[in-house]
């Protein structure tokens, strides 16, 4: 499998930064998720034969992090935290105002490809709850019309 020249000179700087190959798996899998969308069976093999594991090690891995994943996402992944500090501060409420603003379900995508979305355990941002991430940005304190925006604007940034 062929990635990009940025992909290769990330990984071959990444290689003098950690003791163990093992240790760049995440970042290498996160490299190799932006750049194809996410992690086929190919990129899988490729990954775990250059951290020097197995692909059942990488598979591993990858189901234990919501933010990795086998099928391809939307442009946009809307993860909604329920977890207890978020669910006490509405965000059952939020995930369901994505549900029906979006029209798809827990692990849907819009027919368009725009959006996807996404029920998730705690995210780390409980003291900012409701909170939700998209991407790699985070939303926190939501409100059902705040989250509109951040729709909304995902929308225009994707439609541009
Ligand atoms: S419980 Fe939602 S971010 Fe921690």
């Amino acid at each position: 499998m062929k990635f990009s020249d940025q992909f290769e000179s990330r990984f071959s700087e990444m290689l003098t930064h950690y003791p163990t190959k093992r240790s760049l798996l995440v970042p290498t899998l996160l490299y190799a998720q932006d750049e194809i969308g996410y992690l086929s069976d190919e990129a899988i093999s490729e990954i775990a034969g250059r951290v020097d594991l197995t692909e059942l090690e990488v598979r591993n891995v990858i189901s234990y992090y919501s933010m990795l994943t086998t099928t391809a996402r939307g442009k946009f992944n809307v993860q909604v935290c329920t977890n207890i500090a978020c669910m006490l501060r509405g965000g059952e409420e939020l995930l369901d105002h994505c549900k029906k603003k979006l029209g798809i379900g827990h692990k849907g995508t819009t027919p368009d490809g725009l959006f996807s979305l996404e029920e998730v355990e705690c995210i780390g941002a409980c003291s900012w709850a409701p909170a939700v991430q998209v991407n790699y940005d985070f939303h926190e304190n939501l409100t059902t019309e705040e989250m509109d925006k951040v729709l909304d604007q995902c929308k225009n940034k994707g439609t541009q």
